[in-house]
């Protein structure tokens, strides 16, 4: 079993463990973006680059295995001035921000205090994408994409099904939707994995939108851990609730010990507006 130094506490992890699991294991925090608990590793964002003793260059805690003896800082300066460069790549195709961070990314843009460039001042577009048009349960607002990729291998690993890609090279990779856009034909099936897992919101729930204002959904009044009630895996899932009513249904945390770990189909993630149907029996 490998022992090893994380910002100065001593660990140990096992055989196989990246610096990332170890150090998540003991409560320390390294940023992350295209990294998501038990999607393929692809390491492509850099965020989590990390200093670790006796190596010219800085590592990615997500994809480095943990080695007997290893020292590692998380917060080294150089490590540091590298996340902040990453977002501040990452905001100049990102539109400006709007008061209070929306998003796990924007949490970390406050967090390291990184400011994007005025729109007017760019050289680049923001990036656009699929929108799936009309789609009644997801859709797509490219312009906060930050290509970290999680949504495509959400779909090809989880829910096996591959109709997200990335299309197109250099400044016009944009994420894609199968069969020209047509999530249908693709064989999508509205399980809602690329919503659960996308960083930035990129891809959203409608029906929420539709019906509560955005400070509501972040700030649900409850979240009543229920089990979905359609067939019989007995899925668990969060039901967020404002004025007594559903507003959105997440799943439980991918990493924890549940009948559905982490996932739902399309009625469970879905199909929860009939407790407020006006034909329901109240009393
Ligand atoms: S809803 Fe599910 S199947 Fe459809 S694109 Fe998203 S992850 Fe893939
Ligand atoms: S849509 Fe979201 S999950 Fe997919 S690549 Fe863009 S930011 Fe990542
Ligand atoms: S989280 Fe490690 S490279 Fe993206």
């Amino acid at each position: 079993m490998p022992s090893l130094k994380v910002d100065g506490r001593s660990l140990s992890a096992s055989e196989g463990q990246t610096i990332l699991d170890a150090a998540r294991g003991a409560g320390i925090e390294i940023p992350t973006l295209c990294w998501y608990p038990t999607l393929p590793i692809v390491g492509n964002c850099r965020i989590c680059l990390v200093s670790v003793e006796g190596q010219p260059k800085l590592l990615p805690a997500c994809a480095t295995k943990v080695a007997d003896g290893m020292v590692v800082t998380t917060q080294s300066h150089a490590a540091v001035e590298n996340r902040k460069g990453v977002l501040r790549l990452l905001t100049e195709r990102y539109p400006a921000l709007n008061g209070t961070p929306r998003n796990e990314f924007e949490r970390y843009l406050v967090q390291y205090d990184v400011v994007p460039t005025a729109v007017e001042n760019r050289d680049l577009p923001l990036r656009s994408g699929d929108e799936r048009p009309g789609d009644p349960m997801i859709r797509h607002d490219m312009s906060t994409c930050i290509l970290c990729t999680r949504c495509v291998r959400a779909c090809e690993d989880i829910q096996v099904v591959g109709v997200l890609d990335v299309g197109y090279r250099g400044e016009h990779a944009e994420i894609i939707v199968g069969a020209d856009g047509d999530p249908d034909k693709a064989g999508c099936t509205w399980c809602g994995e690329c919503v659960r897992v996308c960083p930035t919101g990129a891809i959203f729930e409608v029906m929420p939108r539709q019906r509560f204002a955005p400070e509501q959904i972040r700030h649900p009044e409850r979240v009543v851990r229920s089990v979905c009630p359609y067939c019989g895996v007995g899925c668990q899932v969060d039901l967020h609730v404002a004025d007594n009513k559903v507003m959105r249904v997440t799943s439980p945390d991918i990493e924890l010990n549940t009948p559905n770990q982490g996932s739902t189909c399309v009625k469970g993630r879905f199909g929860y507006d009939f407790p407020q149907h006006r034909d329901r029996l109240t009393r």
